[in-house]
């Protein structure tokens, strides 16, 4: 079995003491960065943008996991290959014409990956799975850290790991909003790949042990 990876987002981070949390997740056992760019409009909050992913990719030494919650995101494929994204995930709701976004994204060097709200049915993605390198599975509507875990999320799961067996496409499974330490396993058991875990990561007293004990939960 391939190994489970763990994605802090940094969307919780210390914005105030944002190198010092950097490097806290490049020394951790974490294996990726989740940057979330909000635009206000696709999701009622702003995050951040191009300059503090800029200080970001300054320090980071490991995959930039970019999830892009805004419209038309078309726009910005070039500036986010540019700006160091090795991952670039739309949302399902936000692209006209996904098929097109995808082939846009590779052709900038990057892995496509695409974000379902909760509400959207993963069939959606019939027609495109074998395009797909990452699929996020949404488990809390999204535009907000700290919110709670939705359950339907594990059916979510089970049901996109079928499709992609059926469709024998390469694609991965990543979760976000609400991960713990209490649905990691059985996130991974349904057939997650990859968990993102904001507040529950930087709110802890212990980070690196937080990372820690994520990691082996999920890979145990
Ligand atoms: C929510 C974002 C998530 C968020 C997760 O819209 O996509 O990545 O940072 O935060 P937690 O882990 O606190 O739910
Ligand atoms: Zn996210």
């Amino acid at each position: 079995m391939s190994s489970k990876l763990i994605a802090p987002s940094i969307l919780a981070a210390d914005f105030g003491n944002l190198q010092r949390d950097v490097e806290m997740v490049n020394k951790s056992e974490a294996d990726w960065f989740h940057i979330d760019i909000m635009d206000g409009v696709f999701v009622p909050n702003i995050s951040y943008g191009m300059p503090v992913l800029k200080a970001i990719t300054k320090h980071a030494k490991k995959t930039i996991d970019v999830h892009l919650m805004i419209v038309d995101p078309d726009r910005y494929i070039k500036t986010f290959a540019n700006l160091g994204s090795d991952i670039l995930t739309v949302h399902f709701e936000a692209c006209t014409h996904l098929h097109r976004t995808l082939q846009a994204i590779k052709a900038e060097g990057m892995k496509a990956g695409v974000a379902l709200n909760p509400h959207t049915n993963i069939n959606v993605l019939e027609d495109t799975i074998n395009d797909i390198d990452v699929v996020l599975i949404m488990s809390v509507n999204p535009g907000f850290g700290g919110q709670s875990f939705i359950e339907n999320t594990y059916n979510k799961v089970k049901q996109l790991k079928t499709l992609i067996a059926r469709k024998k496409a390469p694609t991965l499974i990543e979760i976000d909003g609400g991960v713990t330490q209490n649905n990691a396993k059985e996130l991974v058991n349904s057939g997650a790949d990859i968990l993102v875990a904001g507040s529950y990561v930087f709110n802890s007293s212990n980070q690196l042990k937080t990372i820690s004990d994520l990691k082996s939960i999920t890979n145990s």
